[in-house]
């Protein structure tokens, strides 16, 4: 009996990732980088114009992103953009972080249906926020210490 709802389940599951890539899947599936990180060097939070939000966390070491967490409330395919950007990123330098773009997010998973492209740019422009944010308190990092959040 089990099996058989075992089977109805991967049916419909497979039904509602039909059109993306094993990528897609595996990274809305089993996401990386899931969480936050405590005293980060970089932080964005962004709502996208579906009303959907992305956080991201980095934890950066002279200019090279030495750890990227992210947080989403959104679908399966922004997890799966979350996880992949944050993938991107580690171990690049600032500079490079800063050049991710939604096309990069696309290509690394294998693209997405068009209505869904929206949150690869979710997750990159998330990803540049948090970038812009480590920059801004780089010099000055005990000013995030009156910074609202
Ligand atoms: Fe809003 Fe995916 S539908 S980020």
């Amino acid at each position: 009996m089990a099996s058989e709802l075992d089977k109805i389940a991967e049916e419909l599951q497979k039904e509602a990732w039909a059109g993306y890539t094993e990528v897609v899947i595996d990274h809305a599936q089993n996401p990386r980088n899931v969480g936050s990180i405590q005293n980060a060097d970089g932080v964005a939070m962004i709502t996208g114009p579906c009303g959907d939000t992305m956080e991201i966390w980095l934890g950066v070491r002279e200019d090279v992103i030495k750890e990227a967490r992210f947080w989403t409330d959104g679908c399966g395919t922004s997890i799966a953009s979350g996880s992949m950007v944050t993938e991107l990123a580690k171990g690049k330098t600032i500079r490079e972080a800063m050049r991710i773009t939604q096309k990069d997010v696309l290509d690394a998973l294998g693209g997405l249906p068009e209505e869904s492209q929206h949150c690869a740019l979710l997750a990159a422009d998330t990803l540049r926020e948090a970038v812009k944010d480590y920059l801004a308190y780089k010099n000055e990092s005990w000013k995030r210490a009156y910074q609202k959040r």
